[in-house]
């Protein structure tokens, strides 16, 4: 199967999933698969509306970070939560600030949002 792709600034991203419904200090998962390669990371919305994503990977373990499928958020939405052992990160930096992990970031992914839709870079594949 064929993967959409878009160029931005001469780099090439991939399709990962719709966006146009995700709110602000909400998280939604996405898995990309390009020939043997799989990718599995979230999107999490800014309180600004800016759109990131990282891979779903603790910085402390390499253990998956959220709390059931979408869920990668605090309760209030403000900050990233490790499920395992509590560690918290910066929505928009992916930095480690209370936890085992403290200092240490998540992988940030980059994306490309058009038309409700998010692409995020080859390189992170
Ligand atoms: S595995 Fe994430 S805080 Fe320990």
């Amino acid at each position: 199967m064929e993967i959409d792709t878009v160029i931005d600034q001469g780099a090439e991203f991939f399709l990962a999933g719709d966006v146009f419904d995700l709110d602000v200090m909400a998280s939604r998962a996405f898995c990309v698969e390009v020939g043997d390669n799989q990718l599995e990371g979230f999107f999490v919305r800014a309180e600004n509306g800016d759109l990131f994503a990282y891979k779903n990977s603790c910085p402390h373990t390499g253990a998956p970070l959220n709390w059931t499928p979408d869920q990668f958020l605090t309760s209030s939405g403000r900050y990233i939560q490790c499920s395992i052992h509590g560690a918290m990160f910066k929505l928009e930096s992916g930095e480690c600030f209370a936890g085992p992990c403290s200092g240490k970031f998540l992988q940030a992914m980059k994306v490309v949002e058009r038309e409700g839709q998010a692409f995020v870079g080859a390189e992170s594949l």
